[in-house]
């Protein structure tokens, strides 16, 4: 399903609780981490559910949008915003744009396209606030953590992992 050299990139904020959405919303307000989301994304595609789509409700400038939703009428109202109606669908239209695919969420979309990630860049947010929505877990078998920047000052940690193997193939 995934394009060889493809980089599929999982990119979220998480409580320590793994929360990441409370009602449709992030759960915090963190101008510095909102730059750094802006700082990996430009330039690249992002791949994101209906239900996120919703809450930023615009397309980001500077990167191209594909919006997974199942149904076959919903329109996002914007010109150039692309809609996938399936994930293989999805993943191999985000392989003919732009950049990067850059996994932006919400946890339906994190918990389908997971095992095609091959990388996350993903912001530890050290609290535990209430929320129905969580990131996915993901086995320290099958990623590596290879940078982590701490800032006790914003009271997060940015961190880059990389996929060192794909569960149930030998394409490790
Ligand atoms: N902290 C972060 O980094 C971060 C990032 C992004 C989002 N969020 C939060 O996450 C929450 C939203 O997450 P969510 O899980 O409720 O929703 P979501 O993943 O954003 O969107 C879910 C919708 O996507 C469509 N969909 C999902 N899987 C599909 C598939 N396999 N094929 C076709 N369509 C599919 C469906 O749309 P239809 O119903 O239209 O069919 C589904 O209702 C919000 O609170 C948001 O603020 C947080």
């Amino acid at each position: 399903m995934q394009d060889e050299g493809r980089r599929v990139v999982m990119v979220a904020a998480y409580g320590d609780n793994r929360v990441i959405g409370a009602d449709g919303e992030i759960p915090w307000r963190i101008p510095e981490d909102f730059a750094h989301f802006k700082e990996v994304t430009l330039g690249h595609t992002l791949l994101m559910g209906r239900a996120t789509w919703d809450s930023i409700g615009r397309p980001l400038p500077g990167r191209t949008t594909v919006v997974l939703t199942r149904s076959e009428s919903w329109s996002p109202g914007f010109e150039g915003v692309h809609v996938a109606h399936s994930l293989p669908d999805a993943l191999a239209l985000c392989a003919s744009l732009p950049g990067d695919t850059i996994v932006a969420g919400g946890t339906q979309v994190y918990s389908a396209a997971m095992p095609f990630a091959t990388h996350q860049v993903l912001t530890e947010v050290h609290l535990s606030p209430a929320g129905d929505a969580v990131y996915p877990e993901f086995s320290l078998v099958e990623w590596r953590e290879v940078r982590r920047v701490a800032r006790p000052d914003l009271g997060l940690d940015w961190v880059w992992w990389e996929r060192v193997y794909f569960a149930g193939s030998d394409r490790a």
